[in-house]
């Protein structure tokens, strides 16, 4: 009997309504542009009984219900249905304008607030100059993006400088040259706004910006070059290849010109070293040699005038050394497997 009664007065107490947690409390929450945000409110009981509760938000002096303004139109989500307790607010695609104050208030007017801060989309490198380097016929990736990687800006153009002025290329295509080949990616970085440009030429050299307001933007300076450099090097070492085979035999007679196979065998792998290092340069654009031809060409010629002094010191000292055994595969060890 006696616990009957304590049960009655237990029900008695909680079926009083909505009382929220964290009552008379600021809760800050931080979203980010174009993301969605739950503004947290709950009944410190859960067998409490909601009637009616409802959230504001402050403008100026005054609180207004969310429901009733058109900015918030078709982005508010409530959960109470599947659990009547919950009252907390969903925001989907988060505006900066959307940061401020909301309260969540039930029919007991005990309330409690949330403070929204959104966070907007500052380019990482505002204002600045970024050079890049694509190769004609491949793919390059102009690099933009904001200081907030979950932030998607409300506004995002690329452009291209042509004819004196800047045109869009993305998303609209005001020069018809960049259709089906340009593209942003990362759904799950918004942040991200790095420009994707494939199938190259070197008419796409020049300036493009990444605007994402008037006060927002990044110009990325893009060269696009010949492949050469590789080309370059592979016709000099056919060129080389030429002139070391019509060098005039060396002096055992019993040795054919074949048995240079070791110098060869270096020659071989220190070209492919070479171009190992060039390579690279299309793996990663910011790889300091690859910015400059200059430089480029300095490296290959050095690298050409090592090797000869190498060739003409194995041929030289290198007969002891490296008797000439193997022949058949070293005479020709780039193509030995294609060889029918
Ligand atoms: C209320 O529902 C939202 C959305 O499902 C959830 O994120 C939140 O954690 C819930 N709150 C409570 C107190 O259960
Ligand atoms: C943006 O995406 C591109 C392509 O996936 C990637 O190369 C780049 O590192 C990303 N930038 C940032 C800041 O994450
Ligand atoms: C160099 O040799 C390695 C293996 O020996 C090969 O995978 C690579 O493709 C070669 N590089 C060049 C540029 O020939």
């Amino acid at each position: 009997m006696r616990d009957c009664l304590y049960l009655f007065l237990f029900m008695l107490h909680f079926s009083t309504g909505c009382i929220v947690s964290n009552e008379q409390q600021t809760i800050v929450i931080t979203g980010y542009t174009g993301a969605s945000v739950v503004l947290p409110c709950s009944c410190a009981d859960p067998q409490s009984t909601v009637g009616t509760f409802t959230w504001h938000f402050q403008q100026g002096n005054q609180w207004i219900q969310v429901f009733q303004d058109e900015k918030y139109s078709g982005r508010l989500v409530l959960f109470d249905e599947l659990s009547p307790t919950n009252l907390s607010l969903l925001i989907s695609d988060l505006r900066t304008n959307d940061q401020g104050y909301y309260r969540c208030m039930t029919e007991t007017n005990i309330f409690t607030d949330v403070v929204l801060n959104v966070k907007g989309c500052d380019l990482a490198e505002n204002r600045r100059t970024v050079a890049v380097t694509g190769y004609s016929g491949e793919s390059v990736v102009l690099p933009c993006s904001c200081t907030e990687l979950l932030a998607k800006p409300e506004h995002i153009q690329w452009k291209y400088f042509k004819e004196h002025q800047y045109k869009e290329i993305y998303p609209n295509k005001q020069i018809e040259n960049y259709k089906n080949r340009v593209k942003m990616f990362n759904p799950n970085t918004p942040g991200n706004l790095s420009l994707h440009i494939s199938a190259l030429t070197t008419e796409d050299q020049g300036d493009y910006q990444c605007v994402v307001s008037s006060q927002q933007v990044l110009t990325v300076r893009l060269r696009v070059e010949e492949k050469t450099q590789v080309y370059t090097i592979s016709l000099s070492t056919h060129q080389l290849s030429h002139q070391t085979q019509e060098l005039p035999p060396p002096r055992q007679s019993h040795h054919t010109p074949q048995c240079k196979s070791k110098a060869w065998f270096a020659f071989y792998y220190s070209v492919n070293f070479t171009m190992f290092f060039f390579s690279s340069c299309e793996h990663d654009v910011n790889y300091p040699v690859c910015f400059s031809t200059d430089v480029l060409i300095l490296v290959a010629v050095f690298s050409v005038v090592l090797l000869l002094a190498f060739l003409a010191l194995s041929s030289r000292y290198g007969e002891d050394e490296v008797p000439c055994s193997d022949v058949k595969t070293t005479s020709t060890p780039a193509h030995a497997q294609n060889d029918p």
